[in-house]
């Protein structure tokens, strides 16, 4: 468990808050095991219909902590983060993400295994995987083309440009931009409404609806092998040091 991630519950749905302001709720191993706890329980709990995911302080999240791929070996296994994204992929219950400020990384990454997105006017995606001399991960070399098309996925992957609110709304990776007073209250309104409906009907249609998650795994697995043998290059290594020191000035 981990302090910095908080887990409630109310009305059918399951609330996941990211709390760890102070470092952007930057993700660390023990966020993400207490991120697929609270997953875990809330797909075998019956009277869960859905998932709310969140940031507290600000930020949504600005992705993995670097230092702790700092102290990553090439090995991806018994990576934290691996084993976040392959539950997320796998999660059958409806899940609603409420972004305010940065979502980077798998902060954005994790948004393609949403079924709703609402975000703030302050929200800032960015998947910044080749710049720190890395590869894309939770499958969004699968699925950010496909949601987007190619040629603002390259954008996105590639080039690394970050995008606003409003720039994710007409992509259609964000369902709405709302202020950020009523952000929670909106997530709430719509997750109440999913986890009313009829629970068998929901998830097949869901399942419907994202395909073969045997493709999306394969890609994760692809993903992975790849970004472990990158994470430990000279390169990767030279821009988390960078990272690293500048923030210690
Ligand atoms: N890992 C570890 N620490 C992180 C972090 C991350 N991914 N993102 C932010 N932090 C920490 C900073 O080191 C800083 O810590 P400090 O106060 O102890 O020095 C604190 O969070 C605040 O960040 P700071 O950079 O001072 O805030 P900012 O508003 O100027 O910039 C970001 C915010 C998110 C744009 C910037 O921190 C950033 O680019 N972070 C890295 C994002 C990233 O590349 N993530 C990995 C994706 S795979």
């Amino acid at each position: 468990m981990s302090a910095h991630v908080r887990v409630s519950t109310d009305g059918g749905v399951t609330t996941i808050a990211i709390a760890r302001p102070g470092k952007k709720n930057a993700l660390t191993g023990a966020m993400y095991d207490a991120m697929i706890a609270a997953l875990d329980a809330a797909e075998a709990d019956d009277a869960i219909g859905a998932v709310i995911v969140h940031g507290e302080g600000g930020a949504f999240t600005a992705g993995n902590d670097i230092a702790d791929f700092l102290a990553t070996t090439k090995d991806m296994t018994n990576f934290a983060g691996l084993r976040f994204v392959r539950r997320i992929a796998l999660f059958d219950k409806p899940l609603v993400a409420a972004v305010d400020g940065v979502a980077i990384g798998v902060g954005a990454t994790m948004l393609f295994h949403c079924d709703l997105v609402y975000a703030t006017p302050a929200a800032q995606f960015r998947m910044p995987f080749v710049d720190l001399g890395l590869v894309p991960e939770a499958g969004a070399s699968l699925l950010a083309p496909l949601r987007v098309g190619m040629a603002r996925a390259t954008e996105m992957l590639m080039l690394a440009e970050p995008f606003d609110a409003a720039r994710a709304e007409a992509l259609g990776v964000v369902n709405a931009v709302v202020p950020a007073d009523l952000l929670l209250g909106v997530a709430r309104e719509k997750a109440g409404r999913l986890a009313a409906k009829p629970r068998q009907a929901l998830a097949a249609t869901r399942r419907l609806m994202r395909g073969d998650r045997a493709d999306i795994l394969a890609r994760i697995d692809a993903e992975a092998r790849e970004f472990g043998a990158r994470m430990v290059s000279d390169e990767a290594r030279a821009v988390f040091m960078a990272f690293m020191s500048r923030s210690k000035k």
